[in-house]
């Protein structure tokens, strides 16, 4: 049976026929079923960004195909694809509109597909979903719904940006080393949210990271990068019994 996610052959080789030609992307192919919580691994320039830039729709592949529930969305542009595939970026300021309110930022999020104003008006229906999704994240941020967004830090911004992407459930949620940027312990509570959303709300989603232990405790799947080829694919059985020194075992010996 098709896979929910399939992600068919993609090449990318920047500079191309010329001295700085660089194989970025070999032949990539893996799928994910609904639901899957799919984890990439692999050292800097392994071309994991690219992959996720690329599904996304924001970098162009030479070749490929990707297909979202048997629809084939290879041509579809980044704007269309935003509407059922959503981010959370490295960069707690990248996700978010920093001279929005909380309120407003969702209030952008809701709106995700639909037509939209300048700056979008919240609707005093939506304040209770708001209010409930934030809740969840266990922050007190639902008492801050008029804050502007500079004013969190970035352990919260990141917080509210995974409630943005989740809140009109994506077909695919991409997570760029989202928890990178922030200190041990918020690092700790992201990842966290994380896999409670991902799970609470059932998303397919593809998490790049540099950290082998949230490699190992989190999600289903995991797949090895290297040098833009996937070198190693950990299915769900033996993901349970993967350990950080086995994972750094195989990274090491590439
Ligand atoms: N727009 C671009 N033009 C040319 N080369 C690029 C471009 N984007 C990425 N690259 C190159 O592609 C390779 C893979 O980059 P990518 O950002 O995908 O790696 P990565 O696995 O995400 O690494 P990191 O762990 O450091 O984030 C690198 O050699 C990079 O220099
Ligand atoms: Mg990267």
């Amino acid at each position: 049976m098709d896979q929910f996610i399939v992600i068919d052959d993609f090449c990318k080789t920047f500079g191309k026929g010329t001295v700085k030609e660089n194989k970025v992307l070999s032949h990539i192919s893996f799928g994910l079923d609904k639901a899957d919580f799919g984890v990439i691994v692999g050292g800097n320039g392994a071309g994991k960004s690219t992959l996720l830039n690329s599904l996304a729709g924001e970098l162009k592949l030479d070749s490929g195909k990707l297909m979202i529930d048997k629809q084939d969305i290879t041509q579809t542009d980044t704007t269309k694809r935003s509407v059922f595939i959503s981010r959370v970026f490295q960069d707690p300021t990248l996700g978010t509109a920093p001279r929005m309110t909380i309120a407003q930022n969702l209030a952008l999020a809701y709106k995700r597909g639909q037509k939209r104003g300048f700056k979008p008006s919240v609707k005093k229906d939506d304040l209770p979903l708001f209010k409930k999704r934030l809740k969840q994240l266990d922050l007190g941020l639902e008492d801050r719904l008029d804050a502007d967004m500079d004013s969190l830090s970035g352990g919260q911004r990141q917080a509210v940006s995974l409630v943005m992407a989740t809140l009109t459930k994506p077909d695919l949620l991409l997570l760029d080393e989202h928890t990178a940027a922030l200190d041990p312990h918020t690092q700790r509570l992201v990842m966290q949210l994380t896999d409670q959303l991902v799970r609470e709300y059932g998303i397919t989603t593809l998490m790049i990271t540099h950290s082998l232990s949230d490699a190992v405790a989190y999600g289903d799947k995991l797949f090895i990068l290297n040098h833009g080829e996937l070198v190693k694919t950990v299915d769900r059985e033996s993901k349970k019994s993967l350990t950080i020194d086995n994972l750094f075992h195989s990274m090491g010996t590439l």
